[in-house]
């Protein structure tokens, strides 16, 4: 690129000299390795991507107990872990200077690595540090006028529910909650389109909705309900929070049919803790003005220049909220895709179907143990909830971690014993599952 064309990044606006000292360090001949940085390695055995043992052993987990919660808040695998430290090393020893010296290509290369992923444009994704501050940012960036409506349903997140709460608290917009089945076990695709079709209106400009259920395991039929979206109510955006399908499903925004898909990269995933995005379609960030100031060098250029001209920011950087980040994290998630993409996105929808499908099976045939995840593939993902009549959630999950077993409880009412066994487990952690699983009941 012309160097007067380049996009002025913080690089230039804030750390030319810094650069300027650490070019002379840059290793120079190797594009992957970070300039004024050392590689920091990581004792894990090489990954043999065929072999899911060879894969479990990526990860650094207390094998004295089974995780069947590492969807919560992942654990890195060892080419993560490896990343992080190298970035690190690098900022610990001179972080103006590192930050300058490799702050662009690496910004790049986690959006490259990102719109592979997704199947989608680089400058169309934004980068978040949470599937949270995704949707508090969709939710306050979308362009509503009085008596637009938005709907979302009664099985949405908190993160969901507040973000809308918080909008409508501003700027008084209407927002419906839909109920899209009454038994998470017996729900069917045709009445979850029923119940999203009846709540649509034709004032209905967005429409937010969960890929899957933290609270029930339930996995929605997206394409069929964007469909129904399409018809009934053309001008509303479908909004995804998909965090519980990203890396768990391998299914991309244009297959989903979506308009918007905001996601944590650090649940199914297993990227780096505190890393996220917003991936959305041309027509649904034309209606979006962003929240938080970006960084981008275009957006601080035309701040320096008066507050007019420059080039105009493509929505993806636009919307990633500036200042300082954990950056060591940020730019570890190239590494994470990479990690995915090595085992491949259908294998690990694929393992992860098979490990939720043995704890499916071997919780519906506990006796006591009541399964409220669909037991098909379709309506379902990696998320597996059941309940123990007579024993509360919060004593189950105690009960277990004592008997070496990590569940989680779904932070809804009512509230479940929650599962989800991602590429970090292995049959023995849900077998270890099902036998501490016996003993409650
Ligand atoms: C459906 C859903 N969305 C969002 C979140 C929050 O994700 P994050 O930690 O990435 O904000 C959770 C749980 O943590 C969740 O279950």
């Amino acid at each position: 690129m012309h160097p007067t064309r380049r996009p002025l990044t913080r690089r230039h606006l804030l750390g030319a000299t810094a650069a300027a000292g650490v070019t002379g360090l840059a290793t120079g001949c190797d594009p992957d390795r970070p300039a004024g940085g050392t590689a920091v390695s990581d004792d894990a055995p090489a990954l043999d991507p065929a072999s899911w043992d060879s894969v479990r052993a990526q990860f650094a987990l207390d094998r004295s107990r089974a995780h069947l919660a590492t969807f919560v808040f992942a654990p890195h695998p060892a080419p993560v872990r490896a990343a992080v430290a190298t970035h690190r090393a690098g900022l610990d020893r001179d972080a103006s200077g590192y930050l300058a010296a490799n702050e662009e290509r690496l910004d790049r290369a986690v959006l490259a690595a990102a719109a592979g992923h997704l199947g989608a444009r680089s400058d169309h994704i934004a980068l978040t540090d949470s599937t949270t501050m995704g949707l508090g940012l969709l939710y306050g960036a979308i362009r509503l006028r009085p008596g637009d409506e938005v709907l979302t349903t009664e099985h949405d997140f908190y993160a969901t529910h507040e973000s809308l709460r918080l909008r409508a608290e501003r700027d008084g917009v209407t927002v419906r909650r839909a109920r899209l089945y009454r038994d998470a076990a017996t729900a069917g695709a045709d009445e979850m389109v029923a119940g999203l079709t009846a709540a649509l209106t034709p004032r209905t400009r967005v429409v937010a909705l969960t890929w899957v259920h933290s609270s029930t395991g339930v996995k929605l039929p997206v394409r069929r309900l964007a469909e129904a979206v399409r018809e009934r109510s053309p001008e509303a955006l479908l909004c995804l929070d998909a965090v519980h399908g990203f890396g768990a499903d391998a299914s991309t925004p244009e297959q989903l049919g979506c308009d918007v898909l905001v996601s944590g990269c650090h649940k199914w995933l297993l990227g780096p803790r505190g890393t996220g995005l917003v991936w959305a379609a041309e027509r649904a960030w034309a209606r979006m003005t962003p929240v938080i100031p970006s960084f981008d060098g275009r957006d601080i250029g035309r701040w320096l220049a008066g507050g007019t001209g420059g080039q105009p920011v493509p929505p993806g950087p636009a919307h990633t909220p500036g200042g300082y980040h954990s950056f060591e994290h940020r730019w570890a998630l190239a590494d994470a895709f990479a990690f995915h993409r090595r085992i491949g996105p259908a294998r690990v929808a694929e393992r992860t179907r098979e490990l939720a499908g043995r704890l499916k099976e071997g919780l519906a045939g506990i006796r006591g143990v009541r399964l409220v995840t669909p037991r098909a593939a379709d309506l379902s993902a990696g998320v597996v909830c059941c309940e123990v009549p007579g024993v509360p959630v919060g004593e189950a999950v105690n009960r277990l971690w004592s008997a070496g077993v990590v569940a989680s409880s779904t932070p809804y009412r009512p509230s479940y014993l929650r599962f989800g066994a991602t590429i970090a487990n292995g049959e023995q952690d849900v077998e270890a599952a099902l036998r501490a699983v016996r003993t409650l009941a």
